[in-house]
């Protein structure tokens, strides 16, 4: 049976006693809506731990004015049962008030590599995504927490506020999970109409495209960047926001392709800007 704990108290007490008893401690952050992809980190984390938690928070600081903080959808009672069917121990659901009981009065800010890419569009999304996952590993206190690979830039950037910070913390990075037709799982995509859902699901194919091109011999970035752009322009109705290739997990924006590379795309529809991407290279992120 999943427990519901929204006292950080009971949290911390809760992780302090397991860590006492030599338990290794499991954690998939999230902000709710569950879909298939946090559901397959959630049942990683129980197969890999002693004790699973799952935090439900929907953090306003990484939420500029006018996106969809308010709109962003919540349901702890179906999140809660998603969660129990994957057999996560503890729903961490603390309210805002319990997180920012007062004005921030310090916070962090991530350097370049919040410059690019996601972090160009929405210049404070990691400065508010790096602040709560800190406060969040100080009161769940996990040995391993699972970040999925769709937002590349964002498990590179946890990664490296791990290293920055010395939390004692694994970091997992979890493959894309998709819907059959290929469209990665994500939260926004209820936001889709449905001829935008019908279209979505070329961002992946253009991908495989840029893989195909790259099989072949392609290295240089602008024919890859070009045909993945061109693609997406005949196969949908969105504005495409950003094609472009990055080292990993430096993030540094690549004209030609060696060792370990992602193509990152940004498509944006009437109400949901999606992203994708494709790791290729010596090695993939692990
Ligand atoms: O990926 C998310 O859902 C959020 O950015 C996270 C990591 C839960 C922090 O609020």
């Amino acid at each position: 049976m999943t427990e519901v704990i929204t006292s950080i108290q009971d949290m911390k007490r809760l992780a302090h006693d397991f860590k006492h008893d030599g338990k290794s401690i499991g954690f998939v952050p999230t902000m709710g809506a569950l879909h298939d992809g946090h559901l397959t980190m959630m049942r990683r984390s129980v197969k890999e731990n002693d004790v699973s938690v799952a935090s439900v928070f929907v953090n306003p600081l990484q939420f500029a004015p006018g996106e969809d903080y308010d709109a962003y959808p919540r349901d702890i009672e179906k999140d809660t049962k998603a969660a129990e069917s994957a057999g996560i121990d503890y729903v961490f659901h603390p309210s805002v008030e319990a997180m920012y009981p007062d004005e921030i009065g310090v916070a962090l800010k991530v350097g370049k590599l919040a410059e690019v890419l996601e972090g160009a569009q929405r210049p404070i999304h990691f400065n508010g995504v790096v602040t709560v996952v800190n406060k969040l590993f100080n009161i769940v206190q996990p040995d391993r927490a699972y970040f999925g690979k769709k937002d590349a830039q964002q498990l590179a950037i946890v990664e490296k506020m791990v290293q920055d910070f010395n939390h004692p913390i694994e970091i997992v990075g979890q493959d894309i999970v998709r819907e059959d037709d290929g469209l990665a799982k994500s939260s926004r995509n209820v936001y889709l109409t449905e001829q935008e859902r019908q279209e979505a699901p070329a961002l992946q194919k253009s991908l495989q495209l840029a893989e195909k091109l790259y099989r072949e011999g392609e290295r240089e970035s602008k024919i890859i960047v070009e045909a993945v752009t061109a693609y997406l322009e005949s196969h949908t109705s969105g504005h495409v926001d950003e094609v472009a290739v990055y080292s990993y997990p430096e993030l540094v924006e690549q004209h030609h392709i060696e060792g370990r590379i992602f193509i990152s795309l940004a498509v944006k529809f009437s109400k949901a800007r999606l992203i994708d991407n494709l790791i290729i290279g010596d090695e993939e992120i692990d």
